[in-house]
């Protein structure tokens, strides 16, 4: 890595940033020359045909493995290997438990890697995988999320942040209040699917005397699962090379290096150099890369009998692995969203025998609004209030939970402006009172809010080619947001140039680091690193630099920036129509009107809120994994069983923003808008389907038979 400094950042004007530029790399991903990992195999970079590895799993949800026989399947034409724990190779760090796979014989939960595969072609692979035998010691074990079990009090909760918070005296603002809402919500075990199933290739060499492992891999972080990796294979982040120039979508479950990744890096180990593939199935990505726990969110609030809030109380359960620690940051929004004076939140987890849960689009913000926002409008209902006014009643002056000021809230005009293009005055305000045919029509509102972070220890370099032309490196992965596209829009801005003359490299390890693509923090925090290099590019080289000369640059912390708390905000409304005799909700109208900084890409941006929107409506009425309890398998482990949004359910969505620059959130006065989109959309839907009927469903998904009864 070339010498970076740190420089500070200055507002960058707009001239590409805010066009709706077409996808840099629409052609390739249009003509099908977009390579994804696996495509990689055969190809150029890779050398050699690559093995195959098909992964076999526990069928047991606690116990531990006696012998595994794999006899038959080195029988079998094509199979050249398989290792299991007694024959993979050792670890240097085992402390990541969801990593250290097949370093001892414990099986901690049903579908777990309990040996591996190796053969000559993919069909060969799995028809190994089939003939091996497991011999299994099956213990009693613990499957099933109950709130009663939920009672450990983690350290920290995803993010890092606080388990618990308590301000003010919520059971006195609870006894003042004329108006006390006391209710249970619960959402659904949900499941990432992205369109590409998680994939690596990879091979181990030497270079330079040093063991040398390289790869192309499915993730959201090129950088992040090289440091991962590295450790437990006894490496420095150095010999570990990591590539992702294409990815099919994560939503978080590529965020953080799963199992699968590191029995690739194992069995490649014992290879003698030929490289191994894999291709996770998407049965098996429903127990081994990650998902989000069901939630139980026990929430109080306390109100004037105008609906002013005086307490809020929001305790959260979730469960996590035995293998490793998740605690989904539930009751997180509670703490910064409404005004009231006592606050109180909590987290606690049932550890059970269970897959690992991990990031799933907005990681507690999702689940955590959902609960306030259903429960907000039992409260608008109880006061007779309009749920808009509500909620702008409640708005804070300061960041309730830290007091500072707000960057750029904006939250009542988001309210505003999208009852207006929504259609909301319009709104009776008795549920259950409008029928059109064989179906009641309601209408709900929900807002929306995710933290605006910059993730620190990014870094760019700007490089002058012949022409004027110039090169823009950092290692950042775009996984179908159009961050290659709007990363090149930044570029060009910062340098004063136009977006055609910018060869922008991304997802390499060996460019400078990037973090992950997740949290919403990709673009804010790579595109200021891009600025902070060409700012002091320019300041080095001027207008016309001589070819070759190169600025490596991370941006300097922005002291303005810590005076001000930094979130997004939305305000989401939903038009539902739920059947009469059949009980099935259809969402007829979808609208979200957001504060998000200066949009970018236009183009982009739509499709990452619409995107989220839909993700939404997904999980308000289809998405519910099932794990059977009796023996920890998630049995909707398909996408015929566990149900995901298609077009037929998508009517219409659409959103809107408050188009004003935010230049204290980053230099471009952008913030993200990856995640906010999925905020509060199932409240508003869940609010509109209690607007059409008079029946409050307080979980998701709201099922035809929740509805029936
Ligand atoms: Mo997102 S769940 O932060 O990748």
């Amino acid at each position: 890595m070339t010498d970076r400094v740190e420089h500070p950042t200055q507002p960058v004007a707009p001239a590409a940033m805010g066009t709706p530029l077409r996808r840099v790399d629409g052609l390739e991903k249009v003509t099908g020359r977009a390579r994804y990992t696996v495509e990689h195999s055969g190809g150029p970079e890779v050398p050699g045909d690559p093995l195959h590895l098909w992964l076999v799993t526990s069928t047991v949800a606690r116990g531990r493995v006696r012998r595994i026989d794999a006899d038959d399947a080195l029988a079998h034409d094509g199979v050249v290997a398989v290792l299991d724990h007694t024959s993979a190779p050792r670890l240097a760090e085992t402390e990541n438990g969801e990593l250290a796979i097949l370093q001892d014989d414990r099986i901690r939960f049903r579908g777990q890697i309990v040996a591996l595969v190796l053969a000559e072609t993919s069909e060969s692979a799995r028809e190994g995988a089939r003939l091996v035998r497991v011999d299994q010691v099956e213990e009693p074990h613990r499957a099933e999320f109950r709130d009663a079990d939920a009672t450990d009090r983690p350290a920290e909760v995803n993010g890092g942040m606080e388990t618990d918070t308590d301000d003010g005296d919520v059971e006195a603002g609870l006894a003042e209040a004329a108006i006390r809402i006391e209710r249970t919500y619960r959402t659904a075990h949900e499941h990432n699917n992205p369109l590409e199933p998680h994939a690596t290739v990879a091979w181990w060499d030497e270079a330079d005397g040093r063991a040398r492992l390289t790869m192309f891999d499915s993730t959201q972080g090129v950088h992040a699962t090289a440091a991962t990796l590295a450790p437990m294979l006894g490496l420095e982040p150095d010999q570990v090379r990591v590539r992702a120039p294409y990815v099919g979508g994560g939503f978080g479950s590529k965020g953080e290096a799963h199992a699968p990744v590191m029995a690739v890096c194992l069995a490649a180990r014992t290879t003698g150099g030929r490289a191994v593939r894999l291709a996770v199935t998407r049965q098996q990505m429903f127990a081994l890369t990650g998902y989000r726990t069901a939630t139980t969110s026990h929430l109080r609030l306390g109100a004037r009998a105008d609906g002013t809030l005086l307490a809020i109380e929001h305790r959260a359960l979730s469960q996590t692995s035995r293998v490793r620690e998740f605690a989904e940051q539930t009751a997180v929004p509670s703490r910064m969203m409404y005004a009231a004076p006592h606050r109180r939140t909590t987290h606690r987890l049932a550890r059970l025998d269970v897959a690992v849960p991990s990031w799933m689009r907005a990681p507690g913000e999702m689940p955590g609004m959902h609960a306030q926002e259903v429960a907000l409008d039992e409260l608008a209902v109880a006061c007779g209030v309009d749920p808009v006014d509500l909620r702008v009643r409640n708005e804070p002056a300061v960041d309730p939970e830290n007091g500072k000021p707000w960057g750029d809230r904006r939250l009542v005009e988001c309210l505003e402006r999208g009852a207006e293009a929504f259609g909301w005055a319009e709104r009776p305000a008795e549920p259950g009172t409008v029928v059109d045919g064989e179906w009641w029509v309601g209408t709900g509102v929900a807002s929306a809010t995710y933290p605006a972070s910059l993730a620190a220890g990014n870094a760019a370099r700007v490089t002058a080619l012949d022409g004027g032309r110039y090169a823009v490196a950092i290692g950042a992965v775009d996984i179908g947001t159009g961050a290659r596209t709007v990363l090149t829009q930044i570029a060009a801005d910062a340098l004063g140039c136009a977006p055609d003359v910018i060869d922008l490299a991304i997802a390499d390890s060996t460019l400078p680091v990037a973090t992950v693509a997740g949290g919403s923090t990709g673009i804010s925090s790579w595109g200021t690193a891009i600025v902070a290099a060409a700012q002091l590019f320019r300041a080095d080289h001027g207008e016309h630099p001589d070819p070759g000369v190169a600025t490596t640059a991370s941006a300097a912390a922005d002291p303005a920036r810590a005076e001000y708390a930094h979130h997004s905000f939305g305000a989401v409304f939903a038009e539902t129509r739920v059947h009469r005799y059949t009980g099935e909700v259809r969402v007829t109208r979808l609208h979200g009107t957001y504060a998000v900084g200066r949009v970018l890409n236009p183009a982009t941006a739509h499709s990452q809120l619409v995107g989220g929107l839909v993700m939404g409506l997904s999980a308000a009425l289809l998405e519910e994994g099932h794990r059977d309890p009796r023996f920890g398998h998630t049995v909707t482990q398909d996408l015929a069983t566990y149900h995901v949004a298609t077009h037929a359910d998508v009517l219409d969505v659409d959103a809107a923003w408050l188009a004003d620059p935010d230049l204290v959130a980053s230099p471009m006065g952008s913030r993200g808008i990856g995640e906010i989109g999925i905020v509060g959309t199932s409240a508003a839907i869940a609010n509109a389907v209690f607007h059409a009927t008079g029946v409050r469903v307080r979980s998701i998904p709201i099922t035809p038979d929740l509805l029936v009864r």
